[in-house]
């Protein structure tokens, strides 16, 4: 079984070919082809620039998808494309693209969710066991979620004002870095004190209430987010005294990355006490961060809890058309309906 999978949710237009090898899926190829460049100068992505470089971009990101995968357009059994959440612009392209592909080569699409392929870049070439926690972590979303078996979701953590990854992208813009963020910041923390400033834990576990016989009750940990905070203390130093050499940058830039990934185990721990999973994986642009790799490793690993940790490679961190073929292999194999064709881009999609 060969799928031919289509990702265009935000800046970076990608095609991939998955099959499966004895029963798990594995990549082909995955071609992807960056806008960074076409966007730095603004700062951030613009939308309307996406769709447009999507447009030129698509059909021969396909083409060479095909190749390298070593196979023919006639050799595909199905089509995976993003279905949302993302620009609705450049997801339209993705969506219309796949769609008519399917209509000439007379196979199925399936529409998949980005967040459930940022998931299952975790699931190439290996089998992992439930129940799971995944941290998600990627420019719009920073979740917490637990699945029990296959495609199955339950929020229990999410972010109530910035993701993570907008935490970099923000920060680095406050501090003059340019953009993305967060390659960026993870750069310049390299040769940074990260004791050098200091910024808050944010934790939303609501103040114990008193029961009716007026003793207090204790709440539940929160495994919730709020990343605006650190933001604004940034911007405090700053606006105090902003830092003038390379080095109080780095500083700055260690200091501010060690309190984003502070928070996000923080509530990673909480979440393995609470649901003790076999599994807890790591995903979304923001698991490409070295530093939160090997410290929430070393953080996982040394609980007493068993759980096997596992992190997807650098190139199927950020965006990728893999991560959606691997996450429609398992949506073929598993047998959840297949929509065909009746659909239509969604940039608020939610994960159920
Ligand atoms: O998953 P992704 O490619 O796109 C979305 O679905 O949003 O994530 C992009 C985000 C950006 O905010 C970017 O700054 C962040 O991932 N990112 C990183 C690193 N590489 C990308 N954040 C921290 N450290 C990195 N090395
Ligand atoms: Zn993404």
């Amino acid at each position: 079984m060969n799928i031919l999978a289509i990702e265009t949710s935000c800046d970076e237009t990608s095609a991939a070919v998955v099959c499966g090898q004895g029963g798990i899926p594995v990549l082909l190829s995955n071609i992807v082809s960056s806008q960074i460049p076409l966007h730095q100068k603004y700062g951030g992505v613009v939308p309307e620039v996406a769709a447009r470089a999507h447009i030129e971009n698509i059909l021969p990101v396909i083409e060479e998808a095909i190749k390298e995968a070593k196979i023919k357009l006639s050799d595909i059994n199905y089509l995976a494309v993003t279905e949302g959440p993302g620009l609705i612009g450049s997801l339209v392209v993705g969506v219309e693209t796949a769609k008519a592909l399917s209509l000439a080569l007379n196979i199925p699409v399936l529409p998949i969710n980005h967040l459930e392929g940022h998931i299952y870049a975790n699931f190439q070439g290996v089998n992992l066991k439930f129940p799971l926690v995944a941290l998600l972590v990627s420019g719009g979303h920073t979740l917490l979620i637990y699945m029990k078996s296959h495609l199955s979701y339950k929020v229990i953590g999410k972010t109530r004002d910035d993701a993570a990854g907008e935490a970099f992208d923000k920060g680095a813009r406050l501090m003059g870095l340019g953009y993305p963020g967060g390659p960026i910041i993870s750069k310049m923390a390299l040769e940074g004190d990260e004791n050098a400033y200091t910024f808050p834990m944010i934790d939303l576990t609501p103040e114990p209430k008193r029961n009716d016989k007026g003793f207090l009750e204790k709440q539940k940990l929160s495994m919730d987010y709020s990343f605006s905070g650190l933001k604004t203390a940034l911007l405090n130093i700053i606006k105090k005294k902003k830092p003038k050499t390379e080095k109080g940058i780095s500083d700055l830039s260690a200091s501010y990355q060690k309190a984003i990934i502070d928070n996000l185990i923080q509530n990673s721990l909480r979440a393995i006490d609470l649901y003790h999973p076999k599994t807890f994986i790591l995903s979304g642009g923001v698991a490409a961060n070295r530093s939160l790799r090997e410290i929430l490793k070393v953080e996982i690993e040394s609980t007493d809890k068993k759980v096997k940790f596992v992190i997807p490679p650098f190139e199927l961190c950020t965006d990728n058309a893999g991560m959606i073929g691997i996450a429609a292999w398992y949506t073929i194999r598993l047998k959840r309906t297949i929509k065909n064709n009746n659909f239509t881009a969604e940039p608020n999609l939610v994960l159920k």
